[in-house]
C-alpha cells in the first residue's frame, strides 16, 4: 500500500490505473478504524481492481461544540489495518491539503430538504460539511465506485442524491452495519463511553429491533411506536436526539401504503453521541392502527 498526503500525488496514481483500464473503487473514513471500516473495503475490493481509501477529520463537518479536537486519530493503527485489508492506496491528507483557504470554503454543496431532518436538526451544518468534503474527495480520487455504511443512513442518502443532482460519475454503494456480539453498531465513537455506558448501550439495538418487528407484524401506528421507542431509551437514562420511523428509500414520514420502512435513531449518553437504525418491511396492505 502506498500512502500520499497531497492531491497531486492521488491523482497521478489513479491516473496510471485508469490508464491501464482498472476500475477504482474509493472508501472514505476519518480513520480509528474498526471491523465497519474494514467491511466497507472488502466490499470496494469485490468491485473494484484498486482500492483507494482516505483518512480526514473533517473540520467542516462537525459544529463548533462538538469533538473535532478529541475525535480519536490512531495513524500507525490505521494504516497497518488497511494493509491487512489489501488497501493500494491511502489518502491521509492535512487539513491544509483539503482547505487550503484556511477552512473558509466559498463553495460548499448542500443537499437541500435530506439535510435538514433528523441529525440535521441536531447538527446543523453537519451535512453540508460531509457533502462538501465528500463531492472534493470524489473530485480527487474520480473512483468508479465508493462504499458507505449503512450505520450512517442519512448520509449515506444524502451522498447519493448528491451524486445523482451533480451527475457525478461514481456508483454509491451502501454496505450492512457490523455490530459488537450484544448488538452495539460499531463506531469510533463508543469509545467516549464508560464501561458503565457500554454494558447499557445495546438497549439501542434491541429498541431499533423491537419496533422493526412490531412493524413486521403489522403494527402501522407510526406515532405510539416512536413514542414508545423514545419512552424505553428514556427510561434507561439515554437522552435521545429522535427516534424515528420513515420511508427508507428518501427517509419522508411514511404514508399508508409505504412498506419499505427504516427505523432510525440518535442518543446522547454520557460523553458520546451514537446513532443506529434498522430497516423494517410494513406487510402490504397491513390495517392502520
Ligand atoms: P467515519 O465515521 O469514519 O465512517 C466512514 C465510513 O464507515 C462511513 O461510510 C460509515 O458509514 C462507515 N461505518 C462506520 N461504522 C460502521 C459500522 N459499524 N458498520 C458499517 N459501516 C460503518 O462517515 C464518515 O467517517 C465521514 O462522515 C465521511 C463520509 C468520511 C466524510 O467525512
Amino acid at each position: 500500500m502506498d500512502t500520499v498526503t497531497t492531491i497531486d500525488a492521488v491523482r497521478s496514481k489513479v491516473r496510471a490505473w485508469r490508464a491501464a483500464g482498472l476500475q477504482v473503487a474509493f472508501v472514505p473514513t476519518m480513520g480509528n478504524l474498526h471491523a465497519g471500516h474494514i467491511s466497507l473495503l472488502a466490499a470496494a475490493r469485490d468491485r473494484g481492481d484498486r482500492v483507494v481509501a482516505s483518512v480526514f477529520v473533517n473540520p467542516l463537518q462537525f459544529g463548533p461544540s462538538e469533538d473535532f479536537t478529541r475525535y480519536p486519530r490512531t495513524p500507525v493503527e490505521d494504516e497497518r489495518l488497511l494493509v491487512e485489508a489489501r488497501c493500494d492506496l491511502l489518502f491521509a491528507p492535512e487539513v491544509e491539503e483539503i482547505y487550503p483557504a484556511g477552512g473558509k470554503q466559498a463553495t460548499l454543496v448542500s443537499v437541500r430538504g435530506l439535510s435538514e431532518i433528523l441529525c440535521g436538526q441536531f447538527r446543523p451544518g453537519h451535512f453540508d460539511g460531509v457533502a462538501t468534503v465528500v463531492a472534493k474527495l470524489f473530485g480527487i480520487v474520480a473512483p468508479d465506485v465508493a462504499v458507505f455504511g449503512e450505520k450512517d443512513y442519512q448520509q449515506l442518502l444524502v451522498v447519493r442524491r448528491m451524486a445523482l443532482d451533480l451527475s457525478l460519475p461514481v456508483e454509491i454503494v451502501g454496505a450492512p452495519t457490523v455490530r459488537a456480539s450484544d448488538g452495539l453498531a460499531l463506531s469510533s465513537r463508543n469509545r467516549y463511553l464508560s464501561a458503565e455506558e457500554r454494558a447499557r448501550a445495546p438497549l439501542i439495538y434491541q429498541t431499533l429491533r423491537e419496533t422493526a418487528s412490531a412493524i413486521g407484524a403489522g403494527n402501522s401506528d407510526v406515532r405510539t411506536l416512536e413514542r414508545d421507542g423514545l419512552a424505553a431509551l428514556e427510561r434507561a437514562g439515554m437522552k435521545p436526539d429522535y427516534f424515528s420511523i420513515r420511508t427508507a428509500a428518501d427517509l419522508s414520514e411514511p404514508d399508508a401504503a409505504g412498506t419499505q420502512l427504516v427505523v432510525l435513531t440518535a442518543v446522547r449518553m454520557g460523553r458520546a453521541r451514537l446513532i443506529d437504525n434498522l430497516r423494517a418491511r410494513r406487510r402490504e396492505g397491513a390495517p392502520e392502527g
